[in-house]
């Protein structure tokens, strides 16, 4: 992986995260680490800092991560490992090696403590800055389609410490 500055950052977050190939791994190398697939979230600037907003349900196994080490990243996979996404997204850490039976690859770097996804097209790595439990959303539509069980989110913000991208990424496009 090639280690770039976010400013070089190209792609349509928005396509990204709706294309629902984003997982998310909290944790680091002292209490291990668990992964969830996300596709609410966010990029920007907060506090003069490069952040990612992202959304997590505190029924998740992987809220215990985020509650317990500062380590999160963020990574994106091709359509190719669609499969191996939607596993991640629809089992649970609680019950499985879920990483290891969706024939993922975990890596961590020396420099950094958590681990992140090596069949990734590029990968964020972060440190998390702050989390606020959000209310019930006012609107009832939303009321409706997301919250009559599972329980609220929680928002996360994580200062991207350093943006990884595949070499070739750009030669596949
Ligand atoms: C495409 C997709 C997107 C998802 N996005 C989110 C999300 O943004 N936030 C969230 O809390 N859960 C999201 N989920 C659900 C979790 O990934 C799922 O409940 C997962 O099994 C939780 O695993 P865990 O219990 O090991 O943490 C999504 C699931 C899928 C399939």
């Amino acid at each position: 992986m090639l280690k770039k500055d976010i400013s070089q950052y190209k792609e349509n977050i928005i396509e990204e995260l709706k294309g629902k190939n984003a997982i998310l791994t909290a944790g680091d190398k002292t209490i291990g680490f668990n992964s969830l697939t996300v596709s609410w979230g966010g990029i920007g600037v907060l506090w003069g800092r490069n952040v990612a907003y992202i959304f997590v349900r505190k029924s998740r196994y992987t809220y215990q991560f985020l509650e317990k080490s500062e380590s999160v990243t963020l990574s994106f996979l091709d359509e190719a490992y669609k499969n191996a996404v939607l596993y991640i997204g629809t089992h649970s850490g609680r019950d499985e090696n879920k990483m290891k039976n969706a024939g993922l690859t975990y890596t961590y770097d020396p420099d950094y403590d958590g681990a992140y996804v090596e069949e990734a097209s590029y990968c964020f790595k972060m440190k998390k800055l702050y989390q606020i439990d959000l209310p019930i959303p006012q609107n009832q539509a939303i009321q409706n389609q997301y919250y009559t069980e599972d329980g609220l989110h929680t928002m996360f913000v994580c200062e991207i410490k350093q943006y990884l991208e595949r070499e070739d990424l750009y030669e596949l496009h």
